[in-house]
């Protein structure tokens, strides 16, 4: 809606306004001249705050702009309208206002919900990365513990009853048996190492770290330099909470992911560091680089979740990732957590 009212002899004297006006705010033909604009359509807009403005831009002759004016008003209810004024002329005694009026509750309600409904989708994707954390452990350890050592116990039981044949082709059969059961166990083991990070539990997390880079460079054969902090891995690791740990570790285990698998790169950094009162990381390539923007544009949305995991992981302990990249240029990942307690750097 977009309404030009105008106001003559002072501020509060209405001239005219545009059909919209009139019939939105049910403003009959009789006050329509002459009559002050707080009490055209049964005082609707006598509103104290505007009553100020408008007397302000009266006498001064200045303007306002995107005035954001809440108010009930009886014929339409609660609305939120954004009011535009300025001096239009000065005629003698006549200072005239120009007053547009654009009702905008509709854009404020979609936007609220729009906030809403992004509020919710992190939310959600957060407690879905924690329960996916929590499950990966979970399946880890009962296929160590129950499926593990199920086999291993089979594997005894087939060795009792291979002893106890007398016939020799039947005792072969059973002797290879344990055999299999052992690559079972191998692979159990594998799928195991895979859903969880063990040797963060057993020996902490900078050693999981060094850990993953060791991995790295032999998977990939690449050359990665790792910078950590100047201090016992102990001490470092008491200065992160375990949930951070867990977060952080899969957010370079995919930053590493990505350059074997993406970048063909020859050189790779990954520095950690203390700054800020924080922990801040930094995973560079000097591989093929892509173009952030082309992928994040495309449509429909991009099959891939791995950098929007990154980014959620790293909101969730309420820090920060940015990823720089150009094609042919190289790839850099950086991002830093706040760590409570941790004292900015003199
Ligand atoms: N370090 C990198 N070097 C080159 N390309 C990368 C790098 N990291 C990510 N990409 C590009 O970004 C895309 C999205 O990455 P990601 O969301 O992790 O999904 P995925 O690894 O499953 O393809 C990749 O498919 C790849 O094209
Ligand atoms: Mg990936």
């Amino acid at each position: 809606m977009g309404v030009h009212g105008a106001a003559g002899r002072g501020p509060q004297s209405h001239k005219m306004a545009n059909p919209a006006f009139y019939e939105t705010f049910q403003v009959s033909p009789q006050e329509r001249e002459g009559r002050f604009f707080y009490e055209i359509g049964n005082r609707q807009w006598d509103i104290p705050k505007l009553r100020e403005i408008l007397g302000q831009v009266a006498s001064q002759g200045n303007s306002f702009q995107k005035l954001l004016v809440e108010h009930d008003f009886p014929a339409i209810g609660l609305r939120t309208m954004l009011l535009n004024a300025r001096a239009a002329q000065q005629n003698g005694a006549d200072k005239l206002i120009l007053l547009t009026i654009t009702d905008i509750t509709d854009l404020k309600t979609a936007e609220k919900s729009s906030k809403e409904s992004e509020r919710k989708l992190r939310v959600l994707t957060s407690r879905l990365l924690t329960t996916q954390e929590r499950e990966r452990h979970r399946i880890s350890w009962e296929l160590h513990d129950e499926i593990g050592q199920g086999l291993a116990a089979l594997k005894v039981q087939i060795r009792a009853i291979a002893d106890k044949l007398e016939d020799q082709e039947e005792k072969k059969t059973c002797e290879d048996a344990p055999h299999y059961i052992l690559q079972i166990m191998r692979n159990i083991q594998n799928i195991s190492l895979d859903l969880r990070p063990p040797i963060m539990e057993e020996l902490g997390f900078f050693a999981a770290i060094k850990h993953l880079v060791s991995e790295f460079k032999r998977c990939f054969k690449v050359r990665c330099l790792l910078v950590i902090p100047d201090e016992p891995d102990e001490l470092l690791d008491q200065s992160l909470p375990p949930e951070s740990q867990i977060v952080l570790y899969r957010v370079m285990e995919e930053a590493l992911a990505n350059i074997g698998r993406h970048a063909a790169a020859t050189e790779v950094s990954l520095r950690i560091t203390r700054k800020d009162g924080g922990i801040q990381v930094n995973v560079k390539d000097n591989g093929k680089g892509f173009d952030i923007a082309k992928l994040r544009a495309l449509k429909p949305e991009p099959q891939t979740v791995g950098l929007m995991a990154m980014e959620e992981r790293i909101r969730m302990l309420e820090g920060n990732l940015n990823i720089w990249s150009k094609e042919g240029k190289g790839t850099k990942v950086y991002f830093s957590i706040p760590i409570e307690g941790d004292k900015p750097e003199a």
